[in-house]
């Protein structure tokens, strides 16, 4: 079963993909069950991960970690994304960008979610 705003990745070929309908199917990639991305929380050794929200004059500013996360081209954050209610906003990053995304929403009470492509998913709220 999946459900919506959940996150897939295939352990074969690294494809991602985010549920957008809740429902009783499983989803394949090459061949083979895709599996759950888990929403982590707790990064206590450096808060490298761990996404930041904090309002800014325009929306809302995500920074990952207390503790700047590498953006180097073999481990970096891949994406930042919001949800808010009933919208999702995600920001695409590339290797030697701040590892950080402004979304145009009002109220900092958001749940943010950040990928790394070498240590998984975040959030900063389950
Ligand atoms: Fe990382």
């Amino acid at each position: 079963m999946t459900a919506i705003l959940e996150f897939y990745k295939c352990e074969k070929c690294g494809n991602i993909v985010m549920v957008t309908h809740t429902s009783d199917g499983e989803l394949i990639c090459c061949g083979q069950l895709m599996s759950l991305l888990e929403e982590q929380t707790a990064d206590p050794a450096t808060q490298k991960h761990v996404p930041l929200v904090r309002k800014t004059a325009t929306g809302i500013m995500v920074t990952v970690g207390s503790t700047p996360h590498p953006m180097e081209k073999r481990h970096y954050i891949q994406w930042i994304s919001v949800k808010k209610d009933r919208s999702f906003y995600i920001h695409a990053l590339r290797p030697g960008e701040a590892p950080e995304a402004e979304f145009p929403i009002n109220d900092p009470d958001v749940k943010a979610l950040e990928f790394c492509n070498v240590h998984g998913l975040w959030t900063n709220r389950k």
